[in-house]
């Protein structure tokens, strides 16, 4: 969460604006720019969006360095006050803050009795006030002593008054430099150097350095670091290419995806690594994740073990590291994350390493910590995905899921699906009734909760129909396992109810219609979701709608189940006027715990 962005070259405010745009995705809240000028730091931030900074940015004629940020509040509410970059109470420095510093509240009191003022509620002016406090002759020494003060995790960039560096820190928060002759761009991912340059270099936890025209300076505990630079290889964000949203497009663009999976995965040079993990060697197979993430994970643990037999166990993130789970030299942990910088999953694979466990990182961004980290990197080919609901990237984590209980039970002398049987879901793989879809999105926008039931891994299907319900329509959708209604759930029930009924597993079809019935005798009414014909026409007939989907007949009716969710939560978005790529208080990337 937070982009930070740091340059020294010409056009200074206008090339940090185009790479704020690009880190935008990270937060939204609120963006700022610091550009030094010749008695300080002309500083501009406005609430909300980059195109609202834009139009209260001021050139200062000549500027050769500056930093910007933009904001996923943590501490203190989405305004102007809060917006970074923080300026220490002398005006002396500034600086921009990804992360967060968890002993803030102590640092503040002290900061405060030292005679140092705040005008914010957050906790990176807490670093701003640091480096007052520990400023010496040596600007770089001076970063290092605040740092050490703090707790938590950051990755800054700060400027000096009467300095031409930008200075940097990082603990735990990506951060990343590229050097294009006398121009330098600091940023919290690399997608700031498409177009800039062609490699760039890593910093590590426990890092701090400056950059100075184009020469990069880096320290460690132990004291100078010479840096390797690593190939960049990452696409430009794409535009829209005439789609409304992001979200449109990566939803139409789901077809294409799963047809890369498919064909990398079908070369055994790219899964080699993957299928010499011996499975025997595992008592137990962990699938760890956050949101979308972790409703893969619910699939990943079934195809598993489904294929070979194991006890799967599936954990969301944020709960693994405190379970008391055993993770030991005999646990195979799967972690899934689009971005591979969650916080929450990156916290999992630390906890798992340190106990011995093999770790695989299901990941969209090649370059993340998450798969720099783990014992094996699993790609799943998405491309990059900019609408903050996640969309694509879950439709390929599955089908990488599948190919990987595949690949690992034909390395067990397990029959499998070949690829190529897979790869007949693309060609009965479409879109649907659009039509339908937006006539039920036109319903659903006047809804404030509906409710999803299904049984067996259509009850994993409607969790995340439910996700994107939520978080791109600002409509509550709760899911409980059909079998469940009539333990408390059908208390809820009147003629106002909308339920959705996910009904695409062939051996509960006829239970989960039961339970569908019972909701509709209290009143419900009901959204039919099935793969199946010839359910009584006597059932169908008293539905409100109908959707028939496809049966793929394998592992990828999960993919089938929810493209169609995605674009009547994409549809009722619009309809009610959100903005679907960036709902309010969420961000692309969740680098906070
Ligand atoms: C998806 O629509 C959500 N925005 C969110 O749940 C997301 O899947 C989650 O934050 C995990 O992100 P990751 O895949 O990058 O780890």
């Amino acid at each position: 969460m937070c982009g930070i962005v740091g340059y020294i070259g010409k056009d200074v405010e206008k090339t940090l604006v185009k790479k704020l745009k690009k880190l935008e995705y990270r937060g939204y809240d609120s963006a700022g720019i610091a550009v030094k000028n010749s008695d300080g730091f002309s500083v501009f931030k406005a609430k909300g969006e980059i195109k609202n900074l834009e139009t209260k940015i001021k050139i200062t004629p000549g500027a050769k360095l500056g930093i910007g940020h933009t904001r996923w509040a943590t501490h203190g509410k989405p305004d102007e006050v809060n917006a970074h970059p923080h300026v220490s109470s002398d005006g002396k420095w500034v600086l921009v803050h990804n992360g967060i510093i968890e002993n803030y509240a102590e640092l503040k009191a002290e900061l405060i009795k030292s005679g140092a003022s705040f005008y914010s509620q957050t906790d990176s002016e807490t670093v701003a006030n640091l480096l007052q406090f520990y400023d010496c002759s040596d600007n770089l020494q001076t970063l290092i002593d605040a740092v050490s003060a703090v707790k938590g995790s950051y990755a800054l960039a700060v400027m000096k008054k009467d300095d031409d560096k930008i200075y940097f820190a990082k603990n735990r928060s990506p951060l990343f430099i590229a050097v294009n002759g006398n121009e330098t761009v600091i940023a919290s991912d690399v997608v700031c150097f498409s177009g800039f340059a062609n490699e760039y270099y890593v910093i590590e936890d426990g890092e701090a350095g400056f950059v100075s025209g184009g020469k990069l300076t880096v320290k460690n505990g132990f004291g100078t670091v010479t840096k390797t630079p690593v190939k960049l290889d990452c696409t430009e964000s794409d535009e829209e290419n005439g789609y409304e949203h992001f979200m449109l497009k990566e939803i139409f663009e789901t077809k294409s995806v799963i047809k890369n999976v498919l064909e990398y995965y079908s070369i055994p040079e790219n899964y080699k690594k993957l299928s010499q993990i011996d499975t025997v060697l595992y008592d137990k197979i962990v699938f760890v994740g956050c949101g979308t993430a972790y409703h893969a994970c619910l699939f990943g643990a079934k195809f598993l073990s489904d294929k070979l037999g194991v006890n799967c166990f599936t954990f969301v993130a944020s709960e693994f590291r405190y379970s008391d789970f055993k993770i030991d030299d005999r646990t195979l942990i799967f972690l899934v994350s689009q971005s591979g910088e969650t916080a929450d999953t990156l916290a999992a694979l630390e906890l798992a390493k340190k106990n011995g466990a093999k770790s695989v990182a299901v990941v969209n961004v090649e370059y993340s910590t998450l798969a720099k980290n783990a014992d094996v990197a699993v790609p799943i080919k998405a491309g990059t995905e900019i609408a903050v609901a996640s969309t694509k990237a879950y439709c390929a984590q599955i089908t990488v899921l599948y190919a990987v209980a595949e690949i690992l039970g034909a390395a067990h002398g397990k029959k499998a699906v070949s690829l190529k049987d897979i790869k007949e879901f693309i060609k009965i793989f479409d879109f649907g009734q659009i039509q339908l879809y937006r006539q039920i999105a036109d319903v659903l926008r006047y809804q404030r909760r509906i409710f999803m039931i299904g049984r067996g891994s259509d009850y994993y299907s409607a969790n995340e129909a439910s996700l994107k319900i939520k978080e791109t329509c600002y409509i509550n959708s709760d899911t409980y396992y059909a079998g469940e209604l009539k333990h408390g759930f059908l208390a809820l029930i009147d003629e106002t109810t909308y339920v959705v009924v996910f009904a695409t597993e062939k051996r509960v079809l006829s239970k989960v219609l039961c339970n569908a019935e019972e909701a509709r005798s209290r009143g419900a009414k009901l959204i039919l979701f099935t793969c199946f014909d010839g359910i009584e026409r006597d059932f169908t007939e008293k539905c409100e709608f109908v959707v028939k989907i496809k049966e793929t007949g394998n592992g990828l009716q999960a993919v089938a189940n929810i493209v169609p969710w995605q674009l009547i939560a994409y549809y009722t978005s619009v309809n009610k006027g959100i903005n679907p790529d960036k709902p309010r208080n969420l961000a692309k990337s969740v680098t906070v715990e």
